[in-house]
């Protein structure tokens, strides 16, 4: 039989896949989000529950989603779709699909404006604007820089612009060849960073605070973050590494590879906690600041360090490119969808996502001065965006991948897909997709809501 393919095209390698999945996974949500959600919910105990989910819920899915997108070879509206019919389904499995792609259209949304924060700190670290500054400063600058929608428009622009023209040309293009040079760059910084924050922060008890295991810290509202965290941070539960399965060649094995994502990803992580953490507490800053943390902590950190305007510059332009390369396939689910669905060239599906998404990115960003009033319960338009997708929307999705691979398609076609030799690890991952993942999501979301309406 001959190997179906996609239409839009296939890696040329395992490597390239691994490297664009991890390109997808490491981003904003391991340097920016991870440690400012851990300073949020009390550190220790919270990653512990990150790292355990990361473990039961998250790799098992990430098998799952690998799997659905290499034998369907198509967006994953349409994967799901032609499996859910494959074996004798509802269509409506694909709704699934198009949650996801919602998703992702809404990440990308507040992304963006994230993205845009780090674009603007490549621009004052180049100019020096960060040289010797203090915490009290930094932390000025940074409020400054939320008061000005102005500023904040334009280069929440230029990064959709920037994640469009990628996505436009393919993602064989440009994007494999870029990964390769600037994941290994950012793995290297990240390392003079750690130097750095051992040396002149307070490591031990920034280590400590990662590290110390305080079950007292913890509420079931910590433990949705953190479940919601490890399906973000992996780019889980919307499709954006089904898209990119269904690019795999068929030969290669999925668990290894998946697994070795998993750990690149946990690494960046854990390594940006331990570098930035000894610098919070080193400066008297608070480790619940909320998403202003990395960048106040970052600039003050450089703007100390021998040759930190140089070491800043690059170190915020590698979390811009990690950020790109994760947008990136938070387009690709929609995109190929609409290339699929209409016929139309990547360009045109590219310039109509991507003007929805840079519209939805205005109220975002206007959460941080002209819309900062509007609350929706407790939350700004911001916050919104994040705590639906991160915390319910992603979680969802992977409830329905996990019952979808677990209990819907046959063991024979899980099979051969995953052909896995040792039936050790086909045991496990069957046992923790049809079991662990599905109660643990549905567990954990049903404590949270018991809690919202008896509290
Ligand atoms: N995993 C990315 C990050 O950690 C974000 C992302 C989420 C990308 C979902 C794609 C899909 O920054």
């Amino acid at each position: 039989m001959q190997e179906k393919l996609s239409i839009h095209g296939a890696w040329s390698s395992r490597w390239v896949f691994i490297m664009a999945a991890t390109g997808s996974a490491v981003g904003l949500g391991n340097i920016w989000k991870f440690p400012y959600i851990t300073g949020e919910n009390g550190g220790g105990a919270f990653v512990l529950v990150y790292l355990i989910c990361i473990l039961l819920v998250g790799i098992p899915i990430m098998v799952s989603e690998v799997l659905i997108g290499r034998r369907g070879r198509q967006s994953p509206i349409n994967s799901m779709k032609d499996l859910a019919v494959e074996s004798g389904l509802s269509r409506k499995w694909s709704l699934a699909g198009w949650m996801g792609a919602i998703a992702g259209v809404m990440i990308f949304s507040f992304y963006s404006i994230v993205a845009g924060w780090v674009l603007y700190y490549v621009a004052g670290m180049a100019n020096g604007e960060f040289i010797d500054i203090g915490s009290e400063m930094a932390g000025k600058k940074f409020e400054a820089l939320l008061a000005d929608a102005q500023t904040l428009l334009i280069w929440h622009t230029v990064f959709v612009l920037m994640v469009m023209i990628v996505v436009a040309g393919g993602v064989n293009k440009g994007l494999e060849r870029a990964t390769r040079i600037m994941m290994p760059a950012l793995f290297v910084l990240l390392f003079v960073l750690l130097g750095y924050s051992m040396t002149s922060g307070a490591f031990g008890q920034g280590f400590d605070f990662l590290f110390h295991f305080d079950p007292s810290e913890l509420t079931w509202n910590s433990v949705l973050v953190a479940l919601g965290h490890s399906f973000f941070t992996l780019s889980l539960g919307m499709g954006s590494i089904m898209a990119y399965g269904s690019y795999m060649p068929k030969k290669s094995s999925i668990g290894g590879t998946v697994v070795m994502i998993a750990l690149l990803d946990t690494l960046v992580a854990l390594v940006a906690g331990l570098a930035i953490f000894p610098i919070v507490f080193a400066n008297q800053l608070d480790p619940g600041a909320g998403p202003g943390l990395m960048f106040i902590t970052l600039p003050v950190a450089f703007g100390q360090m021998p040759g930190g305007q140089i070491f800043g510059f690059l170190f915020f332009v590698l979390i811009a490119v990690a950020a790109w390369t994760s947008a990136i396939s938070l387009m690709e689910p929609a995109v190929a969808w609409m290339v699929e669905k209409f016929g139309i060239k990547r360009l045109p599906a590219c310039t109509a996502l991507g003007f929805l998404v840079w519209a939805l990115g205005i109220a975002c960003l206007g959460s941080f001065n002209f819309m900062s009033d509007l609350k929706i319960g407790s939350m700004t338009f911001f916050d919104l965006m994040d705590f639906a997708t991160a915390n319910v929307m992603l979680p969802l999705g992977g409830l329905f991948i996990a019952i979808f691979a677990g209990w819907k398609i046959k063991q024979s076609v899980l099979k051969d897909e995953l052909s896995m030799q040792n039936h050790f690890w086909f045991s496990a991952w069957y046992v923790a997709i049809r079991f662990i993942a599905p109660v643990a999501v549905a567990a954990i979301f049903a404590l949270n809501l018991y809690n919202k309406f008896t509290v």
